[in-house]
């Protein structure tokens, strides 16, 4: 298993450019099931996660070719297998999402359930529930989820809980489906407003995502299209979080800049100076110490669950105490044990951790346990003294992507250590 030796104490300072989204890309690339025609879709960032959709598409028969690093054409035409079998979706919980486009387009699907997740139970009720609403024959039995429809029918479903890949599965399936659904409680995540704009590219009929009412009339067949993925928004603001940390100043290119509010607010409120373009953003820390902020974690537009770890450990050595309050799962704070190792003072109080600033972190051996607590782990290790070794990076690798030459090109010591 490859590691990540960083020598830390560098201020971030330079430019990079922001990939496309891990979280758009992995819906549209299932989505891409719906169409009767060639898709191609642009800016797609080269993750592992990626690479495991892609893998999963290819299992049922669909072609997949490269156009270039970053774009991709995606031929559904002949699938031949609906399956989604446990060893590729427990790597990687979006499998589920092949889940809806599945039924819709084919009638029928087979899907692993995800199962644990580090980050919590994750359960992916609401995805059956809704699919049943639409008239969907729902089995679960053996770990799978046996879904099957002649064709699905519109309903007006209320999400119980906001849920990004639920309100993403259900919308894509209700494009091929009989009539008008209604999705109320819709999350309002910027990613899902790309797969509507992706699906309406296809000749779908989505209108309300980014509200919390989704209305999509169904229509009987989707065609090609070409779509190009929105920036990764918890991606730029990692970087911003690591420019702070380190008192940096860092432009970030090929950026969301309208979707980082909320992080961008606990940045200024840490002291940071925040430049915002229209797809440049700017941070400058002009070589202070951070202070704490306080972090309660909601669904868009409220501050990110996945931005979380790396606020965590810009608390661990800003000045001052701050908390982080963990809404959305229920056993986010991973991080934390390992951060601690490192010399942070935090405490762990129910769904909170208080953290006390220290003046300097010590390096030590860490492990990711997944992958946004792997992302505060390496920005721990940027603002310690010594060398810290990270382990499983395979973590990080799911979502950053080529993040220690990213960081490189930002000055900072960093390389990979092959297993
Ligand atoms: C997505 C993101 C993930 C992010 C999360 C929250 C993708 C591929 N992943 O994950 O990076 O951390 O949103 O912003 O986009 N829930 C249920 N029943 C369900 C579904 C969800 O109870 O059927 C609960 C979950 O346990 C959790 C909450 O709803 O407590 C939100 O989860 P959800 O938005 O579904 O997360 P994901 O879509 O899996």
């Amino acid at each position: 298993m490859d590691k990540l030796l960083i020598k830390g104490g560098t201020c971030l300072n330079g430019s990079i450019t922001i990939s496309g989204a891990k979280n758009a890309a992995l819906p549209i690339l299932a989505g891409s099931l719906l169409a009767s025609a060639p898709i191609t879709v642009r800016n797609v960032p080269q993750l592992k996660d990626v690479a495991t959709m892609i893998t999963l598409l290819q299992s049922m028969g669909v072609i997949v070719t490269f156009d270039d690093r970053l774009d991709i054409e995606i031929d559904t035409t002949r699938v031949t297998d609906r399956r989604a079998p446990y060893e590729l979706v427990k790597t990687m919980r979006a499998s589920i999402l092949v889940l809806g486009p599945l039924v819709a387009r084919y009638g029928d699907a087979y899907v692993s359930l995800p199962g644990g997740c580090a980050i919590g139970a994750r359960p992916v009720n609401l995805h059956v529930q809704g699919l049943q609403a639409m008239g969907a024959e729902v089995v679960v039995e053996n770990g799978y989820i046996h879904a099957q429809a002649e064709r699905l029918q519109g309903a007006n479903i209320v999400l119980d809980t906001v849920t990004v890949t639920g309100t993403e599965n259900l919308m894509m399936a209700a494009a091929l489906a009989d009539g008008e659904t209604i999705l109320e409680n819709a999350a309002r995540e910027p990613e899902v407003i790309d797969v509507a704009n992706f699906l309406n590219s296809m000749g779908a009929q989505v209108s309300g995502a980014g509200t919390s009412t989704i209305r999509i009339t169904g229509v009987t067949e989707l065609a090609g299209a070409e779509h190009t993925v929105l920036p990764d928004r918890i991606e730029t603001g990692t970087y911003l979080v690591g420019a702070a940390m380190t008192g940096g100043n860092v432009r970030l290119k090929n950026a969301a800049t309208e979707h980082l509010d909320a992080v961008v607010l606990k940045l200024r409120e840490a002291g940071a100076s925040v430049q915002i373009g229209e797809q440049d953003i700017a941070i400058d820390m002009r070589g202070r110490r951070p202070e704490s902020v306080d972090i309660r974690t909601t669904p868009y537009p409220g501050f990110p669950t996945d931005m979380q770890a790396q606020f965590c450990a810009l608390n661990a050595v800003a000045e001052g105490v701050g908390t982080i309050t963990e809404t959305i799962f229920e056993n986010r704070f991973q991080h934390v044990p390992e951060l601690q190792r490192m010399g942070a003072d935090i405490q762990i109080e129910g769904n909170m951790a208080v953290c006390r600033g220290v003046d300097k972190l010590t390096a030590a051996p860490v492990m990711a346990t997944d992958l946004r607590a792997s992302a505060g782990l390496v920005l721990a290790g940027l603002a310690a003294a010594g060398e810290t070794l990270v382990d499983r990076i395979y973590h990080v690798d799911r979502g950053y992507e080529r993040i220690e030459e990213k960081l490189r090109q930002l000055g900072a010591e960093i390389k990979r250590v092959p297993a």
